[in-house]
């Protein structure tokens, strides 16, 4: 069943949202070679704690980090780590969900560092535009498989593979509400969006080929042909005639 949330309850996702926003106005300016992905968590623990907010993924399901944080090959989960350095052409992704008064958001953002590969700056557009390219599709009465769809065609006209494995989700008090989103799908098919719906949009791509494997520490999740990934999530909010993204300052 996919909840439809009040005005009311929507201000508070909005909330945890701007948190997120000004969490990635700091990682954009702050993220460089030589740090450890341990420094970009205290960053994100920063902004979280100094707004009254809390992490919803510290000990979920016992993950043992803030925020998620996954470099290069690593495509969700990577674990924070002050061994884990930075380095010149590295792009690293961040996935935070916030929760304020009970009500959560849901983003991620992935970075370059220093200077990087035109290949690798090539994929963090595409990603970024499938998931543009699914959400503006997006208002009362659309097929959600339409949103898929759109993202599925945008990343494999690229030349580039979708990620099976993980997908996007309705997001509210709970992290993971109805329905689930891969970001492959049919158009005309699935559940009608309506006025209210809130979603997490999340294409997750690889430069390669799609099969991936999860690391020794359960958590993360990596390419298994070694080759670079990406990913980029908003959580945004169904409206009468569009959509309006609610993980944003
Ligand atoms: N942020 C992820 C998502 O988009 C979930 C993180 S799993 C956790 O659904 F264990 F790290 F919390
Ligand atoms: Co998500």
């Amino acid at each position: 069943m996919i909840i439809i949330k009040s005005p009311r309850e929507i201000a508070l996702m909005k909330e945890a949202g701007r948190i997120l926003g000004l969490m990635f106005e700091r990682l954009e300016k702050e993220i460089v070679p030589g740090m450890s992905t341990l420094d970009v968590e205290n960053i994100c623990r920063e902004v979280i704690d100094e707004n009254g907010a809390k992490s919803a993924e510290y000990q979920y399901y016992g993950y043992p980090g803030y925020v998620c944080i996954s470099v290069n090959e690593e495509i969700v989960h990577g674990i924070a780590s002050s061994k884990k350095i930075l380095r010149d052409g590295d792009i690293v992704s961040v996935d935070a969900v916030v929760v304020k008064n009970g009500y959560m958001a849901d983003a991620c953002r992935t970075y370059p560092v220093g200077i990087v590969s035109e290949s690798k700056l090539r994929l963090i557009e595409v990603t970024k535009q499938a998931f543009y390219n699914g959400v503006s599709l997006i208002k009362e009465g659309i097929h959600l498989g339409d949103v898929q769809s759109a993202i599925q065609k945008t990343i494999e006209s690229a030349g580039y593979s979708v990620c099976r494995d993980y997908t996007g989700h309705g997001i509210g008090t709970h992290m993971h509400e109805d329905p689930s989103i891969p970001n492959f799908g049919k158009e005309g098919n699935g559940p009608i969006l309506k006025e209210g719906m809130t979603l997490a949009i999340e294409p997750m791509v690889l430069m390669g080929k799609y099969p991936i494997r999860v690391k020794g520490d359960g958590w993360t999740a990596v390419s298994k042909d070694g080759m670079p990934t990406c990913h980029y999530e908003n959580t945004i909010v169904v409206t009468k005639d569009g959509y309006e993204i609610l993980t944003k300052i």
